[in-house]
């Protein structure tokens, strides 16, 4: 996909523009930022530019807007996780819920945006309230053609899969969890994940304000259980 970009300059004006016409909104962002930079370990200067970069991705943009119709929830990490991919250059991500496939996108258009990484994913479609697939689609339908030579969509359950999975790759990048939300779920992901971790390499997961695994699990291991909204953020030592 080739990428059809604002202007930077066109860009900034309308960061300015919007500030002034929405300041609550504008602090919100920043804040958000702020936040993401703090706990993955990045300059804000980089975080914010990543995100201009994706809100003036037209084409992509256009895509997702094209499909969202179809889709019944939302995935608010879908920003962040595209920036941290473009700011760590991770080369290897696993990634577990794919449903119709709003964060394998970011993540793979990323991922093409820096011209290296794979990123694995593990679905069991159709089994959670609320993700359920559109008539007609499989797992991960949203991304396009173009992005899908990047990714190893394996279809089955994460307990039997992730395992094995983690056993193939060595070292792993970036972890982020978003399928079965159980507290017994969400514990075995990242204690499998965690060690495979390369030094520096990011963990995290959607939804932990369900309960408290993701604190839980932080604090067994030294971690800060670091959130931006519900989506848990946490870096593990170490220089990559
Ligand atoms: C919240 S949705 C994922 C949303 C996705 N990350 C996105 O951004 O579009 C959760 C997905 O995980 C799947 N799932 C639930 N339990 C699972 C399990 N035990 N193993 C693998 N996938 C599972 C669900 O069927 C659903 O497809």
């Amino acid at each position: 996909m080739a990428p059809q970009v604002t202007s930077p300059v066109r860009s900034l004006a309308h960061d300015v523009w919007r500030a002034f016409a929405h300041p609550g909104r504008a602090w919100g962002y920043l804040r958000g930022g702020a936040l993401l930079a703090r706990h993955a370990g990045l300059p804000l200067a980089e975080v914010l530019r990543y995100r201009r970069e994706l809100r003036d991705d037209q084409e992509f943009k256009a895509h997702l807007e094209r499909s969202m119709g179809d889709v019944h929830y939302v995935f608010p990490g879908a920003t962040a996780l595209y920036v941290v991919v473009r700011a760590i250059k991770p080369r290897v991500i696993v990634e577990t819920g794919v449903a119709s496939g709003i964060s394998s996108a970011h993540i793979l258009r990323a991922l093409a945006a820096n011209g290296a990484g794979t990123l694995h994913s593990i679905d069991l479609p159709n089994v959670q309230q609320g993700s359920v697939l559109p008539a007609g689609r499989t797992s991960g339908w949203i991304v396009p053609d173009s992005l899908r030579g990047r990714w190893q969509l394996r279809l089955g359950d994460t307990r039997d899969l992730l395992p094995d999975l983690l056993g193939t790759l060595g070292q792993v990048d970036l972890f982020l969890h978003d399928s079965d939300h159980s507290y017994e779920n969400m514990v075995f992901e990242f204690e499998r994940a965690f060690p495979r971790l390369a030094p520096g390499g990011l963990l995290m997961s959607d939804d932990t304000h369900l309960h408290t695994a993701w604190d839980d699990f932080c604090a067994k291991h030294g971690l800060r259980p670091t959130r931006v909204g519900s989506l848990g953020v946490t870096r593990k030592d170490g220089r990559r």
